[in-house]
């Protein structure tokens, strides 16, 4: 069984096909591939689980892969152009499909040598974390890291089809589907207070992996970010409410190192942070908080100078009332992007 979305970009749409052992040759994937070729880009942890699954799924095309170093320090330039180097190795036409097979990081990696091969060629998703599954596989937002900065380079490119097959959560390690949760939690809290309701009520379902409760989570999340997308692709109003939490979630990630602190779990205090700086009613953030909780999340940032902060979110004080813009809640599913806050609360909540 399976159910199948839109993401409505007029001659760029493109379904998410969501259910169990989609890759078990429950989908026709060869269908998506225009040409005879295509390179499958995947790491040394993904693809010993589900390369050969994936192949079977592609038996009408040469296949041809890649696996990249594993790890959110190799979201970079020079990991970005060695696949751009296979793609060239091999000779590869315009009609070449490139098909990430992983999380996150292959997803961007993958996608943004995608978006650049030839002016761009071919992109599917195959997304094997919760994180990349409810989020980084749909939307065309792709690129890599600079040392100075999360996700400074990159382009918009979109994908073919997204082909969630939520049985490879079951290899997943917890802390990674704690951290994807972070990003469901996220779409609750900006725009459906139902869904997050819906979250309180399942989180031990979730952590259970009970089939059925982690299908409706992703299917409710992948439903949200294809409507914000398809409202406004390139970021230009309202898909910024999608960044909840990540302003400060970024700078976590920057001052630690990346890789120590995950990424779900920086945007899930991430979000405490912002929920405290929006001025909700205290009971509102007490909910955010035990939810983010009972994911397993962490609620508090780590320690860091108020300085570098500031640094890392991309203002020095002189300019931080002019330039920075956050994500704020109204409610618990009511968000917006605002650039006036109270900048006594901000300097508060940064300094613990
Ligand atoms: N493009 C976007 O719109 C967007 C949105 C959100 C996040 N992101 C990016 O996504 C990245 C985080 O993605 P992530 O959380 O998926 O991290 P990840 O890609 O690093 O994957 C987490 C870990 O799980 C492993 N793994 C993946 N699938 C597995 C499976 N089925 N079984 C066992 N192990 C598996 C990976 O090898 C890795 O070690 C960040 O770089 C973030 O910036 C992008």
């Amino acid at each position: 069984m399976s159910s199948t979305l839109t993401v409505d970009l007029g001659d760029r749409s493109y379904p998410i096909v969501i259910g169990r052992g989609l890759l078990d040759g429950n989908f026709d994937l060869n269908a998506f591939v225009r040409g005879s070729d295509c390179l499958v880009v995947s790491n040394e942890t993904v693809a010993p689980l589900y390369y050969e699954k994936l192949c079977a799924n592609l038996a009408g095309c040469g296949v041809n892969g890649i696996n990249l170093p594993d790890g959110e320090s190799f979201k970079t330039i020079a990991t970005m152009r060695s696949i751009l180097d296979r793609l060239v190795e091999l000779r590869a036409n315009r009609d070449i499909a490139v098909i990430a097979l992983g999380g996150g990081v292959v997803g961007d990696i993958a996608g943004f040598a995608a978006a650049c091969y030839m002016r761009g060629v071919d992109f599917i998703q195959v997304p094997t974390t919760l994180l990349a599954q409810v989020d980084s596989s749909v939307g065309g937002k792709t690129g890599v890291n600079h040392a100075q900065g999360k996700n400074l380079i990159g382009a918009f490119h979109q994908p073919r089809v997204v082909l969630i097959d939520t049985n490879t959560l079951d290899t997943l390690p917890d802390r990674e589907l704690a951290a994807g949760l972070a990003e469901v939690i996220k779409y609750g809290a900006i725009c459906d207070a139902e869904f997050f309701a819906w979250l309180e009520a399942n989180m031990t379902n979730l952590l259970a992996r009970d089939p059925d409760a982690l299908e409706q989570a992703i299917r409710r999340s992948c439903e949200l970010k294809a409507e914000v997308v398809a409202e406004d692709e390139r970021e230009a109003g309202r898909r910024a409410i999608l960044n909840f939490g990540h302003t400060f979630g970024h700078a976590i990630e920057h001052c630690h190192g990346y890789g120590e602190w995950l990424h779900g779990e920086a945007v899930a205090a991430g979000m405490i942070m912002a929920a405290r700086l929006s001025g909700l009613p205290a009971d509102d953030v007490d909910r955010l908080a035990a939810l983010v909780a009972a994911a397993g999340l962490p609620t508090e940032p780590p320690a860091i100078a108020a300085d570098a902060w500031l640094d890392a979110m991309g203002m020095d004080k002189k300019v931080q009332a002019k330039q920075l813009r956050f994500v704020l809640l109204d409610a618990i599913g009511e968000s917006r992007v605002s650039s006036e806050y109270d900048g006594s609360r901000l300097n508060e909540i940064l300094r613990g």
